[in-house]
């Protein structure tokens, strides 16, 4: 095919694996769009089990479609890979088609096509990438491949124009637990990470002991309500100056199923006790895991002397999370950046985001773009 020309404001693709781009780049998504003419991106999303489509311009969400696949994977208690597969197979393309609808523009329209290749489930990020490179390559438009975990901090542009790097970030969702400096747009350093399970990991196996419905971390915030989050002492790991900026959240889980075998030994979790005490439970494993992520993300902006602080991921939905984090950035002075709740938990409108970033920085992929379970965010 012939390579889209630059004249009509879109970026031609490059070379497998280009990265080209000034690395200080600082404006705001508007701006980024607004300084080449961007057009609308169209994002896609099939990560884990949400298959989501969305357009994005220089404006803000011109469209987000999400179509979840939860109500399938909650027979289950959790995410069958090869089921999600399949359904992201029979939707990608509806929910796209879907997209494009409301947005009100056609893929001729788009300067170009972003979607998620890792990490994530390797089939189901195999038929985001499929569909992407398809559509991308039939209407001539420019492919950028998306870190996942880069989509999720772009939330955060999409809804405050004014952020910029360098910024702090606290990543919490179901399988990553992460405190990143984002230097500048594509720049990004690892500060610390989860030695073991994930915050939303922790969230959602506790709370399907407890029997709750997947996924178990909003189950398990509802249950949480009105309960005392200083009730029980869960176990705060890996707090002390050897701790450094990594978390651990597997002793805590482990205390969690111990403090229910004791309440019910012999139906071990399911209904330990009153609801009084279910409540309890709740609150205070939810405040053992935040007090964490406050703590080590306040660490994170002493020891860098980084002012600008955002919170990403599917957990970052939880109100306590986004309270306590407030409470804290606002003690220090540090201004404290959380995208709306729909925008926290799996999207293509982040993707399109991050993606219209790359574009405007001529980052684009070559078409042996590939999915990849466990890429990379850190160069
Ligand atoms: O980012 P996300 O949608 O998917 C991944 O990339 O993993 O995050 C999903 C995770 C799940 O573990 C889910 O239980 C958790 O985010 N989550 C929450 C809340 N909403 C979603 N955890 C605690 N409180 C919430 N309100
Ligand atoms: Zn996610």
């Amino acid at each position: 095919m012939t390579p889209p020309s630059s004249e009509t404001g879109r970026a031609a693709p490059g070379p497998p694996g280009t990265h080209a781009g000034p690395r200080s780049y600082t404006r705001p998504l508007s701006e980024a769009a607004g300084r080449i003419g961007f057009g609308p991106v169209l994002g896609i999303e099939t990560s884990c089990d949400e298959t989501a489509a969305a357009v994005v311009d220089g404006a803000g969400i011109r469209s987000n479609v999400v179509s979840s696949q939860v109500p399938v994977h909650r027979l289950y208690g959790g995410v069958v890979p090869e089921i999600a597969s399949r359904h992201h197979l029979e939707l990608v393309i509806p929910v796209v088609d879907r997209a494009l609808e409301q947005a009100g523009v056609a893929l001729a329209d788009l300067a170009g096509v972003a979607v998620t290749h890792g990490p994530g489930l390797i089939g189901a990020l195999l038929v985001g990438v499929a569909a992407a490179k398809a559509l991308a390559f039939a209407a001539g438009l420019p492919l950028v491949g998306v870190h996942h975990l880069e989509g999720h901090i772009y939330a955060n542009f999409l809804a405050h124009p004014d952020l910029r790097p360098p910024v702090l970030g606290l990543i919490v969702s179901g399988g990553h637990t992460e405190l990143i400096l984002m230097v500048d747009h594509g720049e990004f350093r690892l500060l610390g990470r989860t030695r073991d399970d994930a915050a939303g990991e922790a969230f959602d196996k506790i709370a399907r002991i407890l029997g709750l419905p997947y996924p178990g971390g909003p189950a398990l915030e509802k249950l949480a309500e009105g309960g005392d989050p200083a009730a029980i002492p869960f176990p705060r790991a890996m707090m002390g100056p050897e701790g450094g900026l990594d978390f651990s959240f597997s002793g805590l889980k482990t205390a969690a199923l111990h403090f229910l075998q004791q309440l019910a030994p012999a139906a071990p979790a399911t209904a330990p006790a009153g609801p009084e005490s279910l409540k309890d439970f709740a609150a205070s494993f939810q405040q053992a895991i935040v007090d964490v992520c406050v703590a080590k993300t306040v660490r994170a902006a002493e020891e860098t002397g980084v002012e600008r602080v955002l919170l990403a991921g599917g957990v970052a939905a939880n109100r306590r999370l986004r309270e306590d984090l407030a409470g804290a950035c606002a003690q220090r002075g540090l201004t404290l950046y959380v995208p709306p709740p729909e925008l926290c938990t799996d999207n293509a409108a982040m993707i399109a985001a991050a993606g219209l970033h790359r574009l405007a920085t001529g980052r684009t992929s070559g078409w042996d773009l590939d999915a990849d379970p466990n890429l990379p965010l850190y160069s």
